[in-house]
């Protein structure tokens, strides 16, 4: 959780290249990475995504790869995206109007966002192949959100994806101080928007620090979404944020097709599991790839319990 005092130290070791060395050299063992990743190859994911679709659970498949540093990477993520597109459309599934169960995450930064001269300019031009291939599969897309100097330019680009593209879908982080007037601001008929509560080490001018402040700016958040026109996307294992989505559904008169609870894969599956069986649209988030690290630290940062199961495996038990 957000108290978890080894937080900063953690995400700042997922910014460390020589770090990153060293875990990946470590004993860690490829089976505690994959609690979280199901693996580096495109049929393992496609493995996970037929047996998640199968339990009733919808899916958002994530190539893990971020703070790219040539546009040759970008021309890599663009292609596992659509490999990954045809895959999805092999899975047959029947199209329908209302919410997709199958959905992409993309993040800018893997696309081109941070690289200098034009990286902006080249994010959108990848983000829109990857969009037009997705409305052809039949599957939405998601544009993920990344630390708090990328927010304007994340949602500068998605107002440009959805002139063409008008159910992209991004992320807001309720531990940003901005959020909840950029959620009364995207709300509109037509959005959709996942609130998650922030998984970046972010500064007191930007953002509220503690889980005590981070919790209450998302319930803020949270009934604005559900208040709002959009479609919102829960994204949390906490129990009082999922109580509270249902609490704010019901009070704005959504059924269960007008909002739904994400996670991540891996983690509360009993949980997912069990709020499918009673009737809530469920999300999880999958991610896939060799680039597992950045992702993986930011998982251990969020709860003592994965860390603790880590150090065990590096320790040899
Ligand atoms: P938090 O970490 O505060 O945990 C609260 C409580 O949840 C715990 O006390 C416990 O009860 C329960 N819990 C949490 N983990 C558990 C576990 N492993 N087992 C059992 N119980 C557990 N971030 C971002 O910055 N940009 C993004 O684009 C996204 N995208 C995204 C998509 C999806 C689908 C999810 C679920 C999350 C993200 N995130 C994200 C990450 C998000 O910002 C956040 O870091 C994590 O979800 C952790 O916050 P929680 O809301 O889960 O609660």
């Amino acid at each position: 959780t957000l108290t978890n005092p080894l937080r900063p130290v953690l995400l700042a070791a997922a910014r460390s290249e020589r770090i990153e060395r060293t875990v990946s050299r470590s004993r860690l063992t490829r089976s505690l990475v994959t609690r979280f990743v199901p693996g580096a190859a495109e049929d393992k994911v496609m493995e996970a995504v037929r047996s998640l679709l199968a339990s009733g659970r919808s899916i958002s498949v994530d190539y893990l790869g971020e703070d790219i540093s040539e546009a040759s990477e970008a021309d890599k993520t663009v292609r596992a995206y659509l490999s990954l597109l045809d895959a999805y459309r092999r899975l047959e599934l029947p199209h329908t109007d209302g919410a997709r169960r199958l959905e992409v995450s993309i993040k800018l930064s893997a696309l081109g966002q941070s690289l200098p001269d034009g990286g902006e300019e080249l994010a959108l031009v990848n983000a829109r192949i990857i969009c037009q291939a997705a409305a052809e599969a039949g599957a939405w897309v998601n544009v993920d959100a990344e630390d708090h100097t990328t927010t304007d330019s994340t949602l500068a680009i998605v107002t440009e994806l959805r002139r063409e593209f008008p159910d992209v879908a991004t992320v807001l982080q309720a531990y940003l101080h901005r959020t909840e007037a950029d959620c009364a601001a995207l709300s509109g008929s037509g959005s959709r928007i996942r609130l998650c509560k922030g998984a970046y080490q972010e500064p007191a001018e930007v953002a509220f620090q503690g889980k005590e402040a981070v919790d209450a700016s998302y319930l803020r958040c949270l009934r604005v979404l559900m208040q709002g026109e959009g479609y919102p996307m829960v994204a949390s294992h906490d129990p009082a944020m999922i109580a509270a989505a249902q609490a704010y559904a019901a009070e704005a008169g959504r059924g269960t097709e007008d909002y739904e609870i994400q996670m991540l894969f891996g983690i509360r599956e009993g949980e997912q599991d069990r709020l499918v069986a009673e009737g809530v649209t469920v999300r999880t988030y999958v991610p896939f790839g060799d680039d597992w690290y950045g992702y993986f630290m930011r998982r251990l940062a969020e709860r003592p319990a994965n860390l603790i199961f880590f150090l065990r495996s590096l320790v040899g038990r």
